[in-house]
């Protein structure tokens, strides 16, 4: 019995020593086979013996070889383990790409802000159930001028200070030119769709005057158009008011002061209560506490017969909503030309 003992205790001690020298999964496999295997491994011999063994003796002998059994399977799954740890240590090291270090950045581009605030501006309505219409940039006398009520030697013609591209003629022979404001979208969506209609367009305008901190010869504006039946001001007033607070945040109030334009009857320049301010008068509102952003005003009922629409059925709003004042408020820029330099160190801050 002490002998047997004897014996277990020394395979414990040679096979924990064997263990130590393995190298590699197949040294691991031959170590299992050559201790664990379950006829001719090691300890299986002694498990054979069992049966010639008195009661006592084969009990303790018995549990004595379990548990060096179960001592060199676990030995031999740590050991597994190791050796694996080893490897993929070594193989990384090995290898010229390190998947661990972060990749090198790509620099992001953004959005030019006034683009994004036209956007914005465009979806305020489109979420209203406004369709989007588009025209382009250089435009005809007619849809410019003479269908939105401003007939040929109208003095409201001279504010517009308009491009003319001499050399172009449209088919009544008079000069092409750059649009002066997206009002002429009006004209093209009403010629070619029935009402009713509501549409928002924006776009690229230009003017021949001079630039400074609030004028360009190149702006923004985003035009709205609503025909139907029974259009009243109550009806511009609620969309502008809604658009205003998409843009500006809740709370914001709309004020309509009466004004003229063409092309609207009656016709008004609207302002929004100054947010920067809460109304109580700051620098940028000049002390008023409100900013004009836009004009506005139901549809004249010249511009509905120049487009061959009974102005007794047909009734409409429109609007013009200036970009660049949007954006200027909205961020507080007080310089209109920052947004035309497109110096990065300026527009990084908004992206
Ligand atoms: N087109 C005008 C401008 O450029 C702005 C405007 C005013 C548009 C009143 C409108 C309107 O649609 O109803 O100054």
């Amino acid at each position: 019995m002490t002998a047997l003992r004897d014996d277990l205790e020394k395979l414990k001690g040679e096979g924990l020593f064997e263990l130590q020298g393995l190298e590699t999964s197949d040294d691991l496999e031959a170590f299992r086979h050559r201790w664990l295997g379950r006829r001719d491994g090691r300890l299986s011999a002694v498990l054979q013996s069992l049966p010639g063994l008195a009661p006592e003796e084969r009990k303790e002998i018995g549990r004595l070889a379990n548990e060096l059994k179960a001592l060199l399977e676990t030995s031999l799954s740590e050991k597994t383990k190791t050796l694996d740890d080893a490897r993929v240590s070594a193989e990384l090291a090995r290898s010229a790409v390190d998947l661990s270090l972060p990749g090198s950045p790509l620099p992001r581009g953004g959005l030019h802000p006034l683009t994004r605030v036209m956007e914005e501006i465009t979806d305020a309505f489109l979420r209203l159930g406004f369709n989007l219409a588009e025209g382009p940039e250089i435009e005809t006398d007619d849809n410019n001028f003479t269908a939105l009520n401003h007939p040929p030697d109208h003095p409201a013609r001279d504010a517009h200070d308009t491009f003319y591209l001499k050399d172009f003629k449209d088919e009544a022979g008079r000069p092409l030119l750059l649009r002066t404001h997206t009002s002429p979208v009006q004209i093209r969506h009403l010629r070619a769709h029935k009402p009713p209609l509501y549409i928002v367009a924006p776009g690229r305008v230009f003017r021949h005057e001079n630039a400074d901190a609030t004028h360009s010869h190149v702006f923004h504006q985003v035009e709205g158009l609503a025909v139907d039946t029974d259009i009243s001001l109550a009806d511009l007033k609620g969309a502008l008011g809604l658009f205003a607070e998409t843009v500006f945040g809740r709370g914001v109030n709309v004020r309509f002061r009466p004004s003229y334009f063409p092309f609207v009857e009656p016709g008004a320049e609207v302002d929004i209560s100054c947010t920067l301010c809460r109304g109580r008068g700051c620098r940028v509102c000049k002390q008023t506490g409100w900013v004009e952003m836009l004009g506005a005003g139901l549809v004249h009922p010249n511009v509905l017969r120049a487009v061959d629409l009974d102005p007794d059925k047909w009734s409409g709003y429109a609007f013009g909503i200036g970009v660049e004042r949007v954006a200027m408020f909205k961020y507080g820029v007080d310089d209109l030309r920052l947004f035309l330099e497109n110096d990065r160190r300026f527009l990084e801050q908004f992206s």
